[in-house]
């Protein structure tokens, strides 16, 4: 078994004396010491764990060969480049960074780009460009994205626990796996928290290919390697989607699965709330050990389910252990229907009738649209305007509770370029088309 690689989150450095925090190795380039100052200001205030290892007095447009060298010398995870002079240029000297440092996180500094210009950013490999006039609050709002994003911790953080939410579906084929990616997108989209979407579908899981992800690591990798487990090593098992939102995939051998117990289960859920915000389990389902332990762990347990009537039985059959799993708090399920037909033959007042739950939420049923994002691995709440995402994402409102604003998102760099390409293909027809940003946004 292959041990997953650490580069690509932050280590310990040789001779840092023990008990010092660990901190990421930044690489600021920028001729312009106000906006050093502003920088070292904002890691400072906002505590945040990141030690500006070089510090490279010159425009990112100019570089030469000899900070090249430098850079390589200290393998930054984050690099802030100053492009204000000419950004044209300085995409080409980013996109050299890029290739040369392909697991380095790079945050731009510059004028505002229209379109085009956010596109070739992106392309070169910036994952964040903050607009001039520089604030600390930007900066710290830039780097606390990229750090979410690349599931570096924030120091300061809160250390209560996550919410662990489990999507269970007593028979197969109910849309189960498409409710729980996309409610965690959205999640992660509303509030900007760090979640968490686990593949407990340990036979036949399929999170990572409906996100169009290609996992190195698995579930049962980080089971066999628990004993060692810590931050730096979760993140290396972890996928990170485009969305920001994280995956731990299934094993990719269905036989593999088998070996897992529930106990297991339950100590790496509890590891992983420590840290996630939201942490959203797609069991199996079967009500094997694997799976019951994640339904007993979780905050809210939400079942869902068609209406035909084998799905009701099922459903109806599995009540009872689902009641001893909930501990007597019926509190902790919600029934969701899926693929709803208000014209169908079972309606939701027997539904509620026969099961003793009310429905908590419906989902239209919409074939073409769901079965397109699937093939695509196009997550609906974020490329799809149907009834079916629209009630997705409210399902996603109603965890946070209301409460969330799109804030913490609204000004990354994909964002902004995603809200520009809105309002430019609104205005006129553009030359840019969709295909080159969602081919750069699967890339
Ligand atoms: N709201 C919906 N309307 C129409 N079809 C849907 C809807 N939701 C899911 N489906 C269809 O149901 C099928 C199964 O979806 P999905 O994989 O999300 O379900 P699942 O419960 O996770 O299935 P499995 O038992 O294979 O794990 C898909 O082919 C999808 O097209
Ligand atoms: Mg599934």
């Amino acid at each position: 078994m292959s041990t997953p690689a650490m580069d690509g989150a932050p280590q310990g450095e040789g001779g840092r004396p023990a008990g010092e925090q660990r901190k990421l190795r930044a690489a600021l380039i920028s001729a312009d010491d106000q906006l050093r100052g502003v920088v070292f200001e904002t890691i400072r205030d906002a505590g945040l764990p990141i030690g500006v290892d070089l510090d490279i007095a010159a425009s990112a447009e100019f570089l030469a060969p000899e900070h090249m060298e430098r850079l390589r010398a200290t393998e930054p995870h984050l690099v802030i480049l100053d492009m204000t002079d000419d950004p044209e240029r300085a995409i080409r000297s980013a996109g050299a960074i890029a290739a040369s440092h392909p697991r380095a996180a790079l945050v731009g500094v510059g004028p505002e780009l229209d379109a085009s210009g956010l596109l070739d950013a992106m392309r070169a490999g910036l994952v964040e460009y903050v607009p001039r006039p520089v604030e600390t609050t930007a900066v710290r709002e830039a780097l606390g994205r990229v750090m979410r994003k690349q599931g570096w911790a924030e120091a300061g953080g809160s250390t209560s626990k996550g919410q662990l939410l489990a999507f269970f579906s007593p028979k197969g084929g109910s849309g189960s796996t498409s409710v729980v990616t996309n409610v965690g997108i959205e999640l992660h989209r509303l509030t900007g928290r760090k979640t968490l979407l686990v593949d407990l579908d340990l036979e036949l899981g399929e999170i990572a290919s409906l996100l169009g992800v290609r996992p190195r690591f698995h579930f049962v990798d980080l089971i066999r390697n628990f004993h060692r487990m810590d931050a730096d090593l979760l993140a290396s098992y972890i996928e990170s989607h485009e969305s920001g939102v994280h995956v731990l995939s299934a094993p990719f051998e269905p036989e593999i699965g088998e070996q897992v117990s529930g106990e297991q289960i339950s100590r790496i859920l509890g590891f992983l709330r420590d840290h996630y915000d939201y942490v959203l389990i797609d069991t199996s389902k079967s009500l094997a050990p694997p799976a019951l332990a994640a339904l007993q762990a979780a905050d809210s347990i939400f079942l869902v389910t068609n209406m035909d009537v084998p799905s009701l039985r099922n459903l109806k059959r599995c009540l009872p252990t689902l009641d001893r799993v909930t501990a007597g708090d019926p509190g902790r399920l919600r029934l969701v229907v899926n693929r709803f037909n208000p014209k169908s033959l079972v309606g939701l007042q027997d539904l509620e009738e026969t099961l003793g739950i009310e429905v908590y939420r419906t989902l239209t049923n919409d074939y073409e649209t769901v079965i397109q994002s699937i093939s695509t691995g196009r997550p609906l709440v974020l490329h799809g305007s149907s009834d079916y995402a629209r009630q997705l994402k409210d399902l996603a409102r109603d965890i946070v509770g209301g409460s969330a604003g799109a804030k913490a998102q609204k000004s990354s760099l994909m964002g902004r370029l995603r809200s520009r390409f809105r309002s430019k293909s609104n205005r006129s027809r553009s030359t840019l088309t969709a295909a080159p940003l969602e081919a750069t946004s699967h890339g």
